[in-house]
């Protein structure tokens, strides 16, 4: 499919219109990070390897790049730099997708934000891990494994990368508990492995802003899981723990049709979660924004707006709060969504959880995202 210049003529085209539609902010000149950038804000979105000129959310796909070089000020690899992509072995690391990705941003002056240090999970975590043998000093070995990847990867980049999430999803949603992996378990327990992640990183990273990044959202069935990251976050503080920023990943699910007066029930726990991370001195990054058109019906005009006003009514609460100054989307296009392959919708109709749409024309998310960013009190 040729996607590269049936999908640019059209997406030009759809943006005027997108724009134009809501009226709630002037067409973007070039894109959404002028936006961000005039608020002293950036606006970012994941991005991937894929060969050259694959049908992928890469920056080897001219389609996709186009995107990523017109809306965003800041980039985060989607999958290349976890520990599943980079740790074929215990003993090697394959960098090699990964320095592309660097190298691509680098050519394009687009900083790149690392994704992740520790995905504190077993099912996340490489095949190897879970069966390694830890020897006779498990401590010790594990401390250095850990330790050897976290220094390896953040001396790797430098300061061209100056945001990591350090650990990923370390809080299980179901009772707040902290998850185990064989890593942990040989090197003492979650805590003492999740404060030597931050630790090591400060270390080999001095530059750079720190994040716990989770999945904890503002609707129904996630108080349990609010509550386990902000005893997370409670602890790192008691501790001494060099944790800078809170990741709040939101990939958000609407829960209906008039998007508005479902915000204003889940405004307030949200709000109250929010307070209290920022009351501890965290810093907020949105890391992962997309939003799943659940509880929608099928037709497609319906559910993006109700999909573009449950984006204006999430940014326009979290840009509220002054210590927000990076926002990322997981994706610039429906085309390539790790959506479509989650909780598929009850009619199976294709997902549309990103501001352009499968053939790269912008949705009215997009046009809300402007508008928020337009609507955004400039940070100092
Ligand atoms: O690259 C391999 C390929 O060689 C192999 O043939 C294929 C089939 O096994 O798998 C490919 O790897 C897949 C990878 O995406 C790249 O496409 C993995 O199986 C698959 O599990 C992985 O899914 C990613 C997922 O994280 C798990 O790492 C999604 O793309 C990615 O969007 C998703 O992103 C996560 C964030 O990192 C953390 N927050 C939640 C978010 C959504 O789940």
């Amino acid at each position: 499919m040729d996607i590269t210049r049936r999908g640019g003529l059209s997406m030009l085209a759809g943006l005027a219109v997108a724009m134009g539609a809501r009226g709630t902010a002037a067409a973007a000149p070039t894109g959404l990070q002028s936006l961000a950038g005039a608020k002293g804000l950036r606006l970012g979105s994941s991005f991937g390897w894929a060969a050259k000129g694959a049908d992928r959310g890469s920056f080897a796909n001219p389609a996709y790049a186009e995107l990523l070089t017109r809306d965003c000020g800041l980039l985060v690899p989607e999958n290349e730099m976890k520990w599943q992509a980079l740790r074929p072995t215990p003993t090697s690391f394959a960098f090699a997708k990964f320095d592309a990705m660097m190298a691509w941003a680098d050519a394009n002056s687009l900083p790149v934000r690392g994704h992740n240090l520790l995905w504190h999970q077993p099912k996340w975590m490489p095949r190897w891990e879970e069966t390694h043998d830890f020897g006779a000093t498990p401590v010790r070995a594990a401390e250095q494994l850990l330790v050897e990847h976290i220094t390896t990867v953040c001396q790797r980049y430098g300061t061209r990368i100056r945001s990591y999430d350090v650990v990923n999803e370390a809080v299980n949603p179901k009772d707040a508990s902290l998850y185990q992996t064989a890593l942990s378990r040989a090197l003492g327990g979650p805590e003492p492995t999740l404060d030597l992640a931050f630790h090591t990183a400060r270390r080999a990273a001095p530059h750079a802003q720190l994040v716990y990044n989770d999945y904890m959202s503002w609707e129904p069935g996630n108080a349990t899981h609010r509550a386990g990251v902000l005893k997370l976050l409670e602890g790192f503080k008691a501790r001494g723990v060099p944790v800078d920023a809170i990741g709040v990943q939101s990939h958000l699910v609407t829960q209906g049709v008039d998007a508005r007066a479902t915000i204003t029930g889940l405004e307030g726990e949200w709000r109250r979660f929010l307070d209290a991370v920022t009351a501890m001195g965290y810093g907020l990054v949105v890391t992962e924004l997309d939003v799943r058109d659940n509880n929608l019906p099928t037709d497609i005009a319906v559910r993006d707006r109700a999909v573009a006003d449950f984006t204006r009514g999430y940014l326009d609460v979290m840009l509220a709060y002054p210590k927000l100054h990076d926002v990322l989307l997981w994706g610039m296009t429906d085309r390539y969504s790790w959506i479509e392959g989650f909780e598929p919708r009850k009619d199976k109709a294709r997902r549309r959880p990103c501001p352009y749409d499968a053939g790269f024309k912008p949705k009215p998310m997009y046009a809300a995202i402007a508008g928020a960013l337009a609507a955004a009190a400039p940070r100092s």
